[in-house]
């Protein structure tokens, strides 16, 4: 019926990234290891489905079993973070906040976000985005002192631009965000609140970060970090708002939805709903820390001083000067250590060089590994990063990982 393709090389890549995977150490903050449920749904043949519009209301038939789908993720996200109402379809968490953006907003709107070198993301108003290119931003960053969002700088800019929306939420910020008090500038000035919960989607649904579904008017959220399930988006709004976000969403920025990753979503939540997945969220930060502990052992300076989610934002200054984030992630890269290179506040290298990395610990966290190998992943930082010029030492770093995975192999081999 179809072409064999078994001997097609991109599956001999699947089999090379899969073993990548399980070999070598994953420290980018942003990914996880979905479970095998997961991969399961997202690789079934629902991805042959049309279904444009949403349950009960499809542009074509056929779509009983995928309106069951769809609600019980529905049904499932809304409680799990307490929502009125949840829009599943977003393929990706840039496009969820474009979504949220085209409901509620005109072009040449006036919005309030983070600045992206303070840890904000890039759909949070930057000029190479739809979002800094459609609407008018202005950004607040992070205290000079003690590098945590600065609340009065929040309410004298919000004071002074009079936003129509107030975005919270980062993409490289080590410190939990507290909804209340963006909730309260944005009644002052009367503008909405919406809060990115694309990174720590998971600390919420596991109870260890402050859930703003209860202050926001709009959450959106990744699947695929903290929250551990398939690449994708998800929504949540008020009552009010859901016909605005629904309709943004298709048909105002996506086509067909893809009910495989939906279905996926669908088990994900389902997971996250379980009292493992709380431990899971608790081991996170509490690895987080470990972490953290051992690396300023090693003489690096952590922004902010620690951590309190599920990332580390490291200034390599204080180790070493001359280290930019750039080299470090290559060295570390042959040591078998994944991880990214970031700026720091106030960076004065540029975002392709940067003085920093950023360091999250949901994949190893997924894997069983704990406070114990979070100090031996420490250690070969700085080893590897002490003695980069020395390709033997970064050979035996790269065996040590090695051995440690082989401990903890998230996608052990059949049979
Ligand atoms: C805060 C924040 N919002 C949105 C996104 C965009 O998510 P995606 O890469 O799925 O488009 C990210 C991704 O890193 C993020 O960190």
């Amino acid at each position: 019926m179809w072409p064999d393709s078994s001997n097609d090389p991109v599956f001999d890549m699947v089999r090379r990234e899969t073993e990548r995977q399980n070999t070598t150490v994953q420290l980018i903050a942003s990914e996880n290891f979905a479970s095998p449920a997961v991969l399961s749904a997202t690789g079934s043949v629902l991805t042959n489905k049309y279904s444009e519009g949403y349950p009960g209301r499809r542009y074509y038939g056929g779509n009983t079993v995928i309106d069951e789908v769809e609600s019980i993720a529905r049904e499932r996200v809304a409680a799990l973070f307490g929502a009125d109402h949840a829009n599943v379809q977003p393929h990706s968490g840039a496009n969820a906040n474009v979504a949220a953006y085209l409901a509620v907003l005109e072009a040449g709107d006036t919005v309030l976000g983070m600045s992206l070198d303070h840890g904000g993301h890039l759909t949070h108003g930057s000029p190479v985005n739809i979002s800094g290119r459609t609407y008018r931003f202005a950004a607040y960053g992070v205290t000079p002192s003690d590098e945590r969002i600065d609340y009065d700088q929040v309410r004298d800019l919000a004071l002074e631009h009079r936003p129509k929306l107030i975005v919270a939420g980062a993409t490289a910020y080590p410190r939990a965000i507290d909804p209340a008090p963006f909730r309260a500038i944005a009644d002052e000035v009367g503008a909405l609140f919406m809060f990115d919960a694309a990174h720590i989607a998971g600390l919420i649904a596991g109870g260890v970060h402050p859930n703003p579904v209860p202050d926001a008017d709009i959450v959106t959220f990744t699947t695929h970090k903290t929250l551990r399930g398939p690449r994708g988006g998800a929504i949540l709004c008020t009552e009010n708002l859901a016909p605005a976000i629904d309709k943004a969403l298709f048909p105002g920025l996506q086509g067909g939805p893809q009910e495989h990753a939906i279905a996926a979503k669908a088990v994900a939540f389902g997971e996250a709903a379980t009292p493992e997945f709380a431990d899971y969220a608790a081991r996170i930060v509490h690895n987080s820390g470990a972490l953290a502990e051992g690396l300023a052992d090693e003489g690096f300076r952590m922004v902010s001083g620690g951590s309190d989610n599920h990332l580390l934002l490291v200034d390599l200054r204080a180790f070493d000067e001359g280290l930019t984030g750039k080299t470090a992630q290559e060295v570390l890269d042959r040591a078998g250590i994944t991880l990214n290179k970031n700026t720091v506040p106030d960076d004065p290298r540029s975002p392709f060089v940067t003085s920093g990395v950023r360091i999250g610990t949901p994949a190893t966290t997924t894997q069983g590994m704990g406070p114990e190998e979070m100090a031996l992943i420490a250690g070969m930082i700085g080893r590897a990063l002490r003695r980069r010029d020395d390709e033997a030492s970064t050979a035996e770093v790269r065996s040590e990982v090695a051995d440690l995975c082989g401990r903890f192999t998230p996608y052990p081999p059949a049979g």
